[in-house]
């Protein structure tokens, strides 16, 4: 009996006098583990009569509810004062500089694209899109390139395998299948809301995507974006398509107006042919557009061919057009002097960072395009 008081004295002050989770846990073992002085204490009970058992039963049992009770609240209080100590400890020291941090910004052929299709999307041009990976068909028969003909040398193909079939697929040259895509798919539901459907003419779409040819130097990358034009009326003439190539220029060099030239060329799917240069000045290395006596490619073009008009169950004789087709990457070497072209595809972050912009500015006719 003594010996009981005695013992659980002893345990509750050690309990109280627990500094930390781990000496309280000592203690709880010492005093309710398997070999623990209470239950020794409750292994006694087999040993006595049934009468002692009646008595000191209970009261044993008392004593460990008592000292499991008081190892909880000491429990609880320490993990409090635990928890505290971590808080104070761990507290965020809000003066303290913040690590730089990179952020990152928006390639340069992106933003000319966006600056492009927001120019375009306010004349009233919606956007298609085709495949990058092609068959023959819409990237050259369909566009009046002779089979065998010598005008398939002028774009460098990469060609894939010839399938079981026989066919050959390829990598697209040029974005004008997509002309020949949106004027045959008539029904064709378009693959998101804002992407125009194949179509019955009046037709005015552009198609941004990349377009690939084995050629590489400062002004030519395997991989290059291209952005095609095509619009399909009744009455629309060489005048329309110079128009609009001038309105466009002059917004996206952000000039009130630039001189331009037609230079007579050869597309198959295009009669008349042009290609268009823009005055520029390239003196002391920068080039500066809309000055000097120079001039600089930047766009092929011309009014469609009949051919492709039929071929694509358009009737020429109700139905004209006029297509073109501008090199992203070059457009933005131009109007952001880039020196080599190779640069923008070679994934180094130092020139990503020196030439990229900002994700947070869309690009807007309205409030500035760059
Ligand atoms: N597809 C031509 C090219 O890549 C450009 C072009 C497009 C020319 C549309 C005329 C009309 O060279």
């Amino acid at each position: 009996m003594t010996d009981r008081l005695t013992l659980e004295t002893d345990l509750l002050t050690q309990i109280a006098a627990a500094g930390d989770l781990g000496v309280l846990d000592a203690v709880r073992v010492a005093a309710l583990g398997k070999t623990g002085a209470v239950s020794a204490l409750l292994k006694s009970l087999g040993a006595m009569s049934p009468e002692e058992r009646r008595t000191e039963g209970p009261a044993i049992n008392g004593l460990r509810d008592r000292l499991a009770a008081a190892i909880a609240e000491r429990r609880a209080v320490l993990e409090a004062a635990d928890l505290d100590a971590r808080l104070v400890a761990g507290r965020l020291d809000l003066s303290l500089p913040a690590p730089p941090r990179r952020r990152g910004c928006v390639h340069p052929t992106m933003q000319v694209m966006d600056e492009m299709v927001a120019i375009f999307a306010e004349m009233g041009f919606s956007l298609a899109e085709g495949p990058d990976i092609e068959d023959d068909f819409h990237n050259f028969t369909a566009l009046n390139f002779p089979p065998r003909h010598p005008a398939r040398e002028m774009h460098d193909t990469f060609f894939f395998q010839p399938g079981p079939d026989g066919e050959r697929k390829l990598l697209r040259t040029h974005t004008s299948p997509v002309q020949v895509r949106t004027m045959r798919q008539a029904n064709i539901p378009p693959p998101a809301p804002w992407i125009a459907a194949g179509q019955a003419p009046p037709i005015r779409i552009i198609s941004p995507g990349r377009t690939y040819r084995k050629d590489s130097d400062a002004t030519h990358t395997p991989m290059f974006h291209q952005i095609e034009g095509l619009v399909i009326d009744r009455g629309i003439h060489m005048g329309h398509l110079k128009w609009t190539l001038d309105q466009f220029i002059a917004r996206f060099f952000e000039l009130p107006s630039v001189a331009t030239r037609f230079r007579p060329h050869y597309f198959p799917f295009t009669e008349p042919s042009a290609e268009m240069d823009v005055q520029c000045d390239t003196s002391g290395g920068a080039v500066r557009i809309g000055q000097g006596n120079e001039w600089s490619e930047i766009v092929g073009c011309g009014m469609v061919h009949p051919t492709v008009l039929r071929d694509c169950g358009i009737d020429p004789d109700e139905w004209q057009g006029f297509a073109f087709g501008f090199g992203v990457d070059r457009l933005g070497r131009l109007k952001y002097g880039m020196p080599d072209l190779r640069d923008m595809f070679a994934g180094d972050t130092r020139w990503l960072a020196h030439y990229g912009f900002s994700a947070f500015v869309a690009p807007n006719p309205a409030s500035g395009l760059s």
